[in-house]
């Protein structure tokens, strides 16, 4: 069986996020061959580009943490109908200094939840134009807007419900698939 390596961002930084559920919930579906890391966001400064003569140890952990694995996958909530703040910040991080982008051919998915029926929509197309000027390779489809109603998870991201269940699972199958294309024909920098 081959393995494959998935960093996963969560966009957000508070303790009761709803994101960081979902995320403990797609950790539990995805398939065997999947192994996962979270990739931290929340100790960042807040980038400039005079870091790029010479990254702090922030900065440089956050590219290592990239550059080691295989695919990333965004989990994010929707601020203001874009990416919360500091998400944008680690990625503008992680996409410099300049000719060291770290997302150049990197397999991505982007799924997140809010209480509103658009389930992050927004924000995961404002994601997907910054991923796509970073040369991130994304899975198009399926798109994973979800709604997070009362229940619908308990807080270590067990599913209650199945239909939900069986989204996320088909969810990071096809995610799986995915990057067992994009790593077959493109190759990794
Ligand atoms: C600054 C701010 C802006 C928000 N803007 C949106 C928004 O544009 N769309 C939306 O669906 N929810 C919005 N919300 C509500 C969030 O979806 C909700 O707070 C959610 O719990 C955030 O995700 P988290 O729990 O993972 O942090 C906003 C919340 C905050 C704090």
């Amino acid at each position: 069986m081959t393995t494959y390596k998935v960093g996963y961002f969560v966009g957000s930084l508070s303790k009761d996020s709803i994101n960081r559920i979902l995320s403990r919930a797609l950790l539990r579906v995805a398939p065997p061959e999947l192994e996962f890391q979270e990739i931290p966001i929340k100790d960042l400064p807040l980038y400039n580009h005079d870091f790029d003569a010479d990254y702090p140890p922030e900065g440089r952990a956050l590219k290592d943490a990239i550059a080691a694995v295989d695919a990333v996958l965004f989990v994010t909530p929707e601020y203001n109908r874009s990416i919360p703040g500091g998400l944008k910040n680690a990625i503008d991080w992680a996409s410099r200094p300049w000719g060291t982008n770290s997302f150049t051919h990197k397999p991505s998915a982007v799924i997140g939840a809010s209480p509103g029926k658009i389930g992050t929509a927004v924000a995961q197309q404002s994601l997907r134009s910054v991923l796509s000027f970073c040369n991130s390779p994304q899975m198009n489809a399926p798109e994973g807007y979800i709604q997070f109603v009362p229940g619908l998870f308990t807080p270590d991201g067990e599913v209650t419900d199945p239909t939900t269940q069986q989204f996320l699972t088909d969810f990071m199958a096809d995610f799986k698939t995915f990057i067992e294309r994009v790593t077959t024909v493109l190759p990794q920098r």
